[in-house]
């Protein structure tokens, strides 16, 4: 079993290149599906949900080469429609290759999706977003078969009840497929959807409004591979931010654009963080403890965002005076509060509040991730926290960060992984 070994209390210091967006490159990859040839992906991080999703490419029928941080899918010869139900299980976010086959060969088969360690995640939107396309879909037993159904060209309003990214994003690459013209109402504006949108008007797709509330795509078009670069990821950014300001000391975060993490910025600012950001970067200085803050209510973009929720929360807890969390995305996203309490945190929670009373040092303990965000939480606790740690269940974090340990290592961690 592999687990990371912490010893607390050590200043991170030093500089930090931020890999390529988890939560862009899924839908990206998704997206080179849309048109015959070999689109060229760069700034591709080495996660386990990015692996699982080139299997799923080639489980389709494409060619997959991955070298050092740029993989080439070559879609010409799709052979299946078929997502089998072990790829779905892997990766929640394989449900965006629905929009995708449908876009590309009009049909797809897809398991449900289920729910995961965050409560349940149903995918309602997504299913009526692509039926106002047309779609004909039909649900039994936890499988999804659907069919591009009868030709409509003309104009379609796709509304959305909550600006749910993936939604947003299956939408978007179902209705290039479509003749005429489709608005998205109340879609999601995270940037990863600005990114996507970049990525579809390389490729030649006539898209606009992404980063704002109403999209519009005129479909139908033939799309051509295209070489792009995904953007930064925010919130491994937000992360590292968040595991100097526990352990106290002096970093510079690259690759990132600070505008897309502000409402995060504010709160480590407010906790008693120096911030300096620029073009690319966000700088970071902090010693001595943080501070309690006003209350943290995630929300979609531009609020704070749900996956920085943990992280923050476990700086926090090693600080002194209280904050307020209200967890408003997801119904259980409090995994990591009982093993943070076992590091001596003072958290309560009452459904979707909890408050956090700083006990100015945690101490170290052995650990289990509970999640993707929560894993990463520990860690920064860790980091903070008097003593060492150990932490198990390394597949989370496997999920989401590059080279996690090596890179806290470079900053004066002291971190080790056991395989
Ligand atoms: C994406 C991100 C995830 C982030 C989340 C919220 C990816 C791969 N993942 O997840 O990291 O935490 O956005 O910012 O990009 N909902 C429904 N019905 C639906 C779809 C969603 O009720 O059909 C609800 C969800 O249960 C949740 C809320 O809408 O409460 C937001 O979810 P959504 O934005 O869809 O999250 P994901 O796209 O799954």
């Amino acid at each position: 079993m592999s687990y990371y070994e912490i010893q607390g209390g050590r200043p991170l210091e030093g500089r930090l290149e931020i890999h390529g967006a988890k939560n862009s490159v899924l839908p990206i990859l998704a997206a080179t599906l849309l048109a015959p040839g070999e689109s060229v992906i760069e700034n591709c991080p080495r996660l386990s949900d990015v692996s699982a999703t080139l299997d799923i490419l080639r489980l389709l029928g494409c060619r997959v080469e991955w070298e050092g941080d740029t993989v080439t899918v070559d879609a010409s010869a799709l052979r299946a429609c078929c997502v089998p139900e072990s790829l779905m299980r892997e990766m929640r976010s394989s449900v965006i290759f629905l929009g995708a086959l449908l876009a590309r060969v009009g049909e797809a088969e897809l398991f449900y999706p289920g729910g995961c360690e965050l409560g349940p995640r149903p995918i309602d939107l997504h299913l009526a977003a692509l039926r106002t396309l047309g779609a004909e879909i039909l649900e039994e037993q936890g499988s999804l078969c659907c069919h591009r159904g009868r030709k409509n060209p003309g104009e379609r309003e796709i509304c959305l009840s909550i600006p749910s990214v993936g939604a947003t994003e299956n939408a978007m690459l179902a209705a290039c497929g479509r003749e005429g013209t489709t608005t998205i109402v109340g879609a999601a504006r995270e940037p990863e959807i600005v990114d996507l949108q970049n990525f579809l008007l390389a490729m030649g797709a006539r898209v606009c409004g992404a980063g704002e509330s109403v999209i519009t795509i005129e479909g139908g078009a033939p799309l051509h591979p295209a070489r792009y670069r995904v953007m930064g990821d925010r919130m491994a950014a937000a992360t590292y931010l968040c595991a100097a300001a526990a352990a106290g000391g002096q970093v510079e975060i690259a690759a990132v654009d600070p505008n897309t993490l502000t409402a995060v910025l504010a709160c480590l600012s407010q906790a008693g963080c120096r911030l300096h950001t620029g073009e690319g970067f966000i700088a970071l200085e902090h010693q001595g403890l943080l501070t309690g803050i006003p209350p943290v209510r995630t929300a979609p973009y531009p609020g704070f965002p749900t996956d920085a929720q943990a992280v923050l929360m476990a700086a926090l807890a090693g600080g002194r005076g209280s904050t307020m969390f209200v967890e408003n995305m997801f119904e259980s996203r409090y995994g990591h509060v009982d093993e943070l309490r076992r590091m001596g945190a003072e958290i309560q929670i009452d459904g979707r509040v909890a408050v956090v009373t700083g006990v100015g040092r945690l101490h170290g303990a052995a650990l289990r991730g509970t999640d993707l965000r929560g894993a990463a939480a520990l860690v920064v606790a860790a980091l903070g926290a008097e003593g060492a740690s150990t932490l198990t269940q390394l597949r989370h974090i496997r999920r989401g960060y590059e080279n996690f340990a090596g890179n806290l290592r470079h900053l004066g961690a002291e971190i080790r992984e056991f395989p």
